[in-house]
């Protein structure tokens, strides 16, 4: 069989991949998040989170700390008096949703407190200001969160107190807690694929390869960049480490690490000079590691494959505005009818724009080539399991049948700590002491909800009724 000649060529010239003209395009603007106030808090983080379900953003809020929560479909202006997430007393630094429960987001603040919420099944109706569970056991300001993404109910936090807290969130107990690792400033936390490890970037310009568990720090490397700005380390599927952070002369770095041997990297590349922390978003199924940098006006995107130079630049998505943050949706919230491999949610100054990344293909059937199996909504694991030393893979599920939901039971919270039920309970609703009481509570809010929901909805029917009549005449 003889091979046709221009593949040859192609292969010798350009290396082949999927992905190599994968572009970017903003949704039309009726479908964009429009008149919101982006918190403008001293932080680098995503400031945005999205599932299949939500998109929460980070907002200004005067004394105190609050995020949107806007079902997907909710376009458009979005009212100054919509509700919010609004139970932190200072301003929130970072959310995360939980991988396992679309309905659950975690929050962390100034106010040195995490808590975890509860949204209704359709988004808010009222306000939220009672969180499921606070998370208490930093001394300052909490900057990082991050959702274990095989176990459920496991929660990691990094706080500028220079520690990292693993918890479990279905007791609401410190169970790991990281003290003597970090001697300053944590500027990223993340978990490898099952959840056996823990990579930070630290201010003392230090990567490190940590196992909660043992509490020890498997590998770590000194002035992986040497620059003092800030890095980012996230895991890739196979263990290794990718970095961003700057070189001695500013200039912006990305590079890859193997774990076992952190003395060199694997490749380093040197980007521009800009100023804007490098934000990583990864997708494990393809390997493409998207970089927004924030501040920035484009999305810069690689593949990193096995062979040199191993990090592969494909292409980069511009526009005009500057991005204040980014947030990246879950696989299973794409459309893989129309080949989106990525999707993004782009922070403006008073404005979300989502963004498609496409691989341009003429066909409608399902490209599995493109949509490998992907971590479903499944824990593989509970908490219990993993404190206990157990690991898991993700448990993966097809795309081809499109959005998967997940099984959105009620996020529980059986505190051990008595006393500090008590607490809890005393200040928020009164002398309730009995978990009997609680329940009520939630009842009770539960059909004052639904009340104000009736109202509405009798207000708008009567509205729509006087059109029709009108129209009828
Ligand atoms: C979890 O990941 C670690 C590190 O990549 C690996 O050594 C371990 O075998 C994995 N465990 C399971 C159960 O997949």
């Amino acid at each position: 069989v003889q091979k046709p000649c221009n593949f040859v060529l192609k292969k010798r010239v350009v290396r082949q991949s999927k992905f190599r003209h994968v572009f970017g395009q903003p949704v039309k603007n009726d479908q964009c998040y429009d008149d919101i106030r982006v918190s403008r808090v001293t932080w680098d983080s995503a400031f945005c989170a999205v599932n299949p379900k939500f998109v929460a953003i980070i907002i200004e809020a005067s004394g105190g700390g609050a995020f949107l929560v806007l079902p997907l479909s909710k376009t458009g202006r979005i009212d100054k008096s919509y509700p919010t997430v609004c139970g932190h007393t200072g301003p929130v630094l970072d959310i995360d949703w939980c991988p396992h429960n679309d309905q659950v987001i975690a929050s962390g603040s100034e106010d040195c407190n995490i808590m975890v919420w509860q949204i209704p099944e359709n988004g808010l109706i009222t306000a939220l200001e009672e969180p499921v569970v606070v998370l208490k056991g930093h001394s300052k300001r909490v900057g990082i969160i991050s959702w274990h993404p095989t176990a459920r109910n496991v929660l990691l936090s990094a706080g500028c107190d220079n520690q990292v807290i693993v918890w479990d969130v279905s007791t609401g107990e410190a169970m790991i807690t990281l003290e003597d690792m970090h001697p300053d400033v944590i500027f990223s936390a993340c978990w490898n694929r099952n959840g056996s490890l823990i990579c930070t970037a630290c201010k003392d310009k230090t990567i490190r390869v940590i196992d909660p568990r043992k509490e020890t720090i498997v590998a770590e490397k000194e002035k992986a960049h040497e620059g003092a700005r800030p890095m980012r380390a996230i895991f890739l599927s196979d263990g290794n480490v990718f970095t961003t952070g700057f070189s001695r002369m500013s200039e912006r770095q990305l590079a890859l690490w193997n774990p076992e041997s952190m003395d060199e990297p694997i490749s380093v590349h040197e980007m521009d000079t800009s100023n804007g922390v490098l934000l990583p978003f990864y997708d494990p199924d393809t390997n493409v590691v998207y970089l927004c940098g924030k501040g920035d006006s484009s999305i810069r995107y690689f593949e990193i494959t096995d062979e040199a130079p191993f990090v592969h630049y494909l292409s980069t998505y511009t526009t005009k505005e500057p991005q204040r943050g980014m947030g990246y949706m879950s696989k299973r919230g794409l459309d893989v009818n129309k080949c989106e491999i990525a999707r993004f949610y782009k922070l403006q100054e008073r404005k979300c724009e989502p963004i498609i990344m496409t691989v341009p293909r003429k066909s409608d059937l399902f490209q599995d080539d493109l949509y490998p199996d992907t971590a479903g909504p499944d824990p593989a694991l509970e908490a219990e399991d993993w404190f206990e030393g157990k690991n898991g893979d993700p448990i993966l599920v097809s795309l081809k049948n499109g959005y998967v939901p997940g099984k959105n039971r009620d996020l529980k919270v059986v505190k051990k700590n008595i006393l500090d039920n008590k607490a809890k309970n005393t200040e928020k609703t009164g002398p309730a002491t009995k978990t009997g009481d609680v329940k009520l509570d939630e009842i009770l809010n539960e059909i004052k909800s639904l009340k104000e929901l009736v109202s509405s909805q009798e207000k708008r029917i009567i509205q729509l009724e006087e059109q029709m009549s009108k129209i009828a005449i």
